[in-house]
């Protein structure tokens, strides 16, 4: 397999580009502190710029492994950081897992869709990567809108327990095989 790594990737309206420990007080600012964003994922909402600080340096240091894809999203328009999307590697399902946050203001125009387009256009046919899952919290139907529209197939349920063990819920699996 090729490993280019999270190289900086272009659409039309967003450019994706690695996280930097630099970018914490936007990333806070516009996602990471807030409980609607984080209603459904295995993280929970950051108290402080300082986690999310010590969140990116841990990014920065997991995507130098060949395993492991994030980017930020940014908004040509704006040049605002308005998201991120991942790719990791799970030994247990031999996939890739997909994962993505956007910031709420910006919901609903298609910006997830496009930069999982793009994710998906550059691992597949780049770094030569053939299996992916992504899975969602059953009332987050929004994420699974945008894993459908990408292409991604309805397989089973399960269940995810949040990273700090606060949070335990239902989730549509998905997965997507090139
Ligand atoms: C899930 C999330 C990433 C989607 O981002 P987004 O940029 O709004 O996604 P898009 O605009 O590309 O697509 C959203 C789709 O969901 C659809 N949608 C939104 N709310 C919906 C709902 N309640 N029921 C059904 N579909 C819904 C939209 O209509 C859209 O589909 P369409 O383009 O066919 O109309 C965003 O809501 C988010 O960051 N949520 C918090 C974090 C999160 O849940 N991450 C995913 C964890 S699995």
């Amino acid at each position: 397999m090729i490993n280019k790594g999270s190289i900086t990737l272009e659409s039309e309206r967003l450019t994706l580009r690695k996280l930097k420990e630099t970018d914490a007080e936007e990333v806070f600012k516009n996602w990471t502190s807030d409980d609607d964003v984080s209603k459904y994922v295995r993280w929970s909402t950051h108290k402080s710029i300082e986690e999310t600080k010590e969140w990116l340096k841990q990014e920065e240091i997991n995507c130098k492994s060949k395993n492991y894809y994030t980017w930020g999203i940014v908004l040509k328009e704006t040049r605002e950081l308005i998201g991120c999307i991942s790719a990791i590697f799970r030994q247990e399902e031999d996939r890739y897992e997909i994962g993505y946050n956007i910031m709420k203001k910006y919901w609903n125009n298609g910006y997830t869709t496009e930069a999982l387009k793009s994710v998906m256009n550059y691992l597949i046919n780049e770094e030569g990567i053939k299996k992916f899952i992504c899975r969602h919290a059953i009332l987050n139907l929004a994420s699974g809108a945008v894993m459908q529209k990408v292409g991604f197939k309805y397989v089973k349920d399960g269940e995810s327990i949040s990273f700090d063990g606060t949070k335990r819920y239902k989730t549509k699996i998905y997965t997507l095989d090139k």
